[in-house]
């Protein structure tokens, strides 16, 4: 059977090619995967659902109660309602209905580099191309100046990962507004990619749900409430391009999984608790990491401000993938970061959703093969 261009075009995730040279008892620190529990609301409140026999098709947009329960948490950030939001089956999936509702074949998508893998396939997917702009080193803002360089007639839409995957950069104020002037001088999109908009430790969250004649949101509860398997991520977006996502999402899903909303519907009001004991945990093992890091000859790392990644970079000849592959046959699995685009070498990424004590072993590997390696 002949495949597609399109999906044969694609490489497959990086991420996941690390898994299959770990041995059994390896250190994992290369999933972007929450290690707490979710809360015992959402396994209630979506077990109850099932049991009481909601397990049908839903509306295509979401059950009205939880996008106006999404609305009112979110509110915080801009003016808006339940009809600006749309239930998504994962955040992965609204980003590409977003894409696929906003880029035409032959358009550019201007993507971070480093960044999440997934934006520039989507581009391609959707028949256009994508252009990686480069963000800053330290703190891993976008670099103005090299996305002004890249913007062409092409360019349709430009994806703003806030906080960063890989980095855990969280965006300041000054790169938030010059990304909003970007948008309005020249006309394009904004596609910002918030799931981990839960976990920031330092400073304060630049959401673009205030913007949203310019911008569409990406999100989720993935992240939030620990329920990677769960499938359930939500966008905002203005009434008038909703009409849009919403005949998208139609044609892909039909509708998102019934009980998993009943669950998160029961936890969202709620879960501010529970997300600072996250937010505690995290950023404890965030210290952890980054001293153990910087006590390391050869490698440095700025605390970063939000997510759960770390991602150094080291002093070594030597490729990340390569790098990646030595920690791998030492014990510890970690992602490469050229993983994440052409401005990713020379990094690594760590994930601390992780026990102290796994990060300890994981951080006692990578001191003893960067010894050994130098
Ligand atoms: C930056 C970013 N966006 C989106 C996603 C997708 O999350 P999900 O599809 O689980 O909602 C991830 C997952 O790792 C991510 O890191």
């Amino acid at each position: 059977m002949q495949v597609s261009k399109r999906i044969n075009d694609i490489p497959m995730s990086g991420i996941r090619k690390m898994f299959d040279l770990a041995g059994p008892d390896s250190i994992n620190l290369g999933l972007g995967e929450p290690d707490l529990a979710p809360p015992k609301e959402a396994i209630e409140g979506m077990n109850r659902a099932s049991s009481a026999g909601r397990n049908k098709y839903g509306p295509t947009a979401g059950i009205p109660e939880l996008r106006q329960a999404v609305a009112d948490r979110f509110r915080k950030y801009g003016d808006i309602s339940g009809s600006n939001i749309m239930i998504t089956p994962s955040g992965s999936s609204a980003l590409l209905e977003i894409t696929m509702s906003v880029v035409n074949p032959g358009d550019d998508v201007l993507v971070p580099s480093p960044g999440f893998v997934i934006y520039g396939p989507h581009a391609q997917l959707a028949g256009g191309t994508f252009t990686e702009y480069k963000l800053t080193d330290g703190d891993f803002q976008p670099d103005i100046d090299d996305i002004q360089s890249k913007i062409t007639s092409k360019t349709k839409m430009l994806v703003v990962t806030n906080p960063s995957n890989p980095t855990g950069g969280v965006l300041n104020e000054q790169s938030y507004k010059a990304l909003c002037d970007i948008a309005e001088d020249k006309d394009i999109t904004i596609l910002a990619d918030e799931v981990y908009e839960s976990f920031i430790y330092e400073g304060k969250h630049h959401s673009f749900m205030n913007q949203l004649d310019k911008a569409i949101v990406a999100s989720g509860f993935s992240k939030m409430m620990a329920v990677t398997g769960w499938r359930m991520g939500f966008l905002c977006a203005s009434e008038e391009m909703m009409e849009y996502l919403i005949k998208m999402q139609y044609h892909v899903c039909a509708s998102p999984n019934m009980p998993a909303m009943y669950g998160i519907l029961d936890a969202l009001p709620n879960i501010d608790p529970y997300l600072e004991n996250a937010r505690k945990v995290y950023k404890a093992r965030r210290d952890l990491i980054c001293k153990r890091i910087n006590d390391i000859p050869g490698m440095s790392i700025q605390p970063p401000k939000g997510a759960f990644y770390a991602f150094p970079s080291y002093d070594l000849d030597i490729k990340s993938q390569e790098l990646a592959g030595e920690l791998v046959k030492a014990g510890l699995i970690c992602t490469p970061g050229s993983a994440f685009g052409k401005y990713g070498e020379g990094h690594l990424r760590f994930s601390y959703a992780a026990d102290e004590t796994k990060i300890d072993k994981g951080m006692d590997i990578l001191e003893s093969t960067m010894k050994k390696l130098r």
